[in-house]
């Protein structure tokens, strides 16, 4: 099969490697479509993100969705022609965190494209028949595919535990931005985005926000939102959001950029509020599967670019393209 493979920082190469053997609970998938994730790119510009360094050849890539291939033993519920949609990040079932059903809190997880696990820039993966989501006709393989950025915004909600009528401020108008705003407004919430790139707030209202405005001219600060999300990972954005709170407010870091913020000490007691990060997801393929398939959130209209395995690293870095919100590849 062929796979994208990044060679070194900043060094692609396609190369043919043997098509993967499922074992016991294991499928073999078809790759139909992958979205591009800011992951990606920062492996591919920059090397590293964190303490996870690209010392090894790596397949990036890790928002698959595709067809079941064949069947690894003792595999009764999934079927040969099935389509499906992968959660990235293998757990130890049996850790403590997913025990608590945190399991995406496992320090142990094995996620794509995450060194040294390799992605799926390529025509087939192996994977956990239990993490391969079955999906109706209903969802296109790249809806299937955004299942997991759509998951990153469940996430969102959940730890920012939005309810009806809230006003919700989220910071960030890229694909998880949008998605958490949409999200939050099916969840009864009043949605305000702001970003500092003025045309992805275009589609703003497409994606449930009632209320837009650019970063670099901001409207005076008042204390009036229930919820803030940063989906920026912009210290600014956080810090300006944080004094848009009201009393009780409670703000959700998606956003991963600023690793470090001074926090505002007063504001936050003089307010009493509360700050959260979120780590990916666990368990809510079935409430985006449910999202997606009833159209109640329409995950195609966040395509701006499809691209083929040679051609990767543009796909890598469309993102910063005027208008452009999401990069597919198409193995
Ligand atoms: N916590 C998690 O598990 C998790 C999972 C996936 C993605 N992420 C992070 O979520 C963030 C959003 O992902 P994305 O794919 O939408 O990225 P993106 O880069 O497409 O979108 C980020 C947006 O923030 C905007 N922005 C920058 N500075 C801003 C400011 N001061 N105010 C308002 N907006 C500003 C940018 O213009 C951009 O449109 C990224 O930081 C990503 O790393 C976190």
């Amino acid at each position: 099969m062929t796979a994208s493979v990044l060679v070194r920082q900043g060094e692609l190469r396609t190369e043919q490697r043997p098509v993967p053997t499922p074992g016991p609970g294991e499928v073999l998938v078809r790759i139909t479509s992958v979205g591009v994730c800011g992951s990606d790119t920062h492996y591919f510009a920059e090397g590293r993100i964190g303490s996870f360094i690209v010392d090894s050849p790596l397949v990036l890539g890790h928002e698959p969705a595709g067809v079941i291939a064949s069947l690894g033993a003792g595999v009764s519920d999934r079927s040969v022609g099935q389509r499906v949609s992968l959660e990235p990040g293998i757990p130890d079932p049996l850790s403590e965190q997913s025990l608590a059903g945190c399991y995406n809190l496992d320090p142990g997880v094995r996620f794509f494209a995450t060194p040294p696990i390799d992605g799926v820039f390529c025509e087939y993966a192996i994977h956990p028949a239990a993490f391969c989501h079955p999906v109706p006709d209903s969802i296109s393989d790249d809806g299937a595919a955004m299942l997991e950025p759509l998951s990153v915004a469940l996430a969102a909600r959940s730890a920012g535990k939005i309810q009806i009528g809230d006003a919700v401020l989220v910071a960030g108008a890229g694909p998880i931005g949008l998605l958490i705003s949409k999200v939050a407004q099916l969840a009864g919430a009043t949605v305000t985005l702001s970003d500092v790139r003025a045309e992805r707030l275009a589609v703003a209202e497409k994606y449930g926000a009632t209320h837009t405005f650019t970063a670099t001219d901001p409207p005076p600060v008042v204390p009036e939102f229930d919820v803030f999300i940063d989906a920026s990972g912009a210290e600014r954005a956080i810090l300006s959001g944080l004094e848009r709170l009201a009393p009780r407010g409670r703000a959700v870091l998606v956003g991963m950029g600023a690793d470090t913020v001074a926090l505002p000490v007063p504001l936050l007691q003089g307010r009493e509020l509360s700050i959260t990060g979120t780590f990916r997801y666990a368990n809510t393929w079935p409430t985006a599967i449910a999202l997606a398939a009833s159209g109640q959130v329409d995950l195609d209209g966040l395509v701006t670019s499809v691209h083929g395995l040679d051609d990767v690293q543009s796909a890598l870095l469309a993102g910063s393209n005027l208008g452009a919100l999401k990069a597919m590849v198409h193995p």
